[in-house]
């Protein structure tokens, strides 16, 4: 690998430092009850998708993880590094 290639690899994997991590995969399934509505589902497409690139892609998806987004919301340790505008906040909150 010349110096130009691992100059790339290396900007590749800090980006990741932040984004790769992010898996919900491990922590239990919650059963979804009440699919969340197209506001819901856009305040968290739009705020948690980027790092989180496989834990929210359907409704259904977010459903099963209601609880967890919930409270991490609510006790503002997601969205990581960031913070929610207060329409975002309140359509999380208010999940419906
Ligand atoms: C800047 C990247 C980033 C953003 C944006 C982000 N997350 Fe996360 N999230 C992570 C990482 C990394 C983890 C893995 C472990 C940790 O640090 O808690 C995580 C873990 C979680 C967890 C499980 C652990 C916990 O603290 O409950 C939930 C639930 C979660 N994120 C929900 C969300 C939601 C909902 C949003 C959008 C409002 C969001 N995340 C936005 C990076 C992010």
């Amino acid at each position: 690998m010349n110096t130009k290639h691992s100059a790339f690899a290396a900007a590749l994997a800090a980006l990741c430092i932040v984004g790769c991590y992010a898996s919900l995969e491990d922590y239990p399934k919650e059963k979804c009850t009440a699919l969340p509505n197209e506001n819901v589902v856009k305040a968290i497409h739009d705020n948690c998708i980027k790092c989180h690139t496989k834990d929210f892609t359907t409704a259904q998806d977010i459903c099963v993880r209601k609880g967890m987004i919930i409270d991490s919301v609510k006790s503002g340790r997601m969205p990581k590094m960031g913070k929610l505008y207060d329409h975002y906040r309140d359509t999380i909150l208010n999940w419906k």
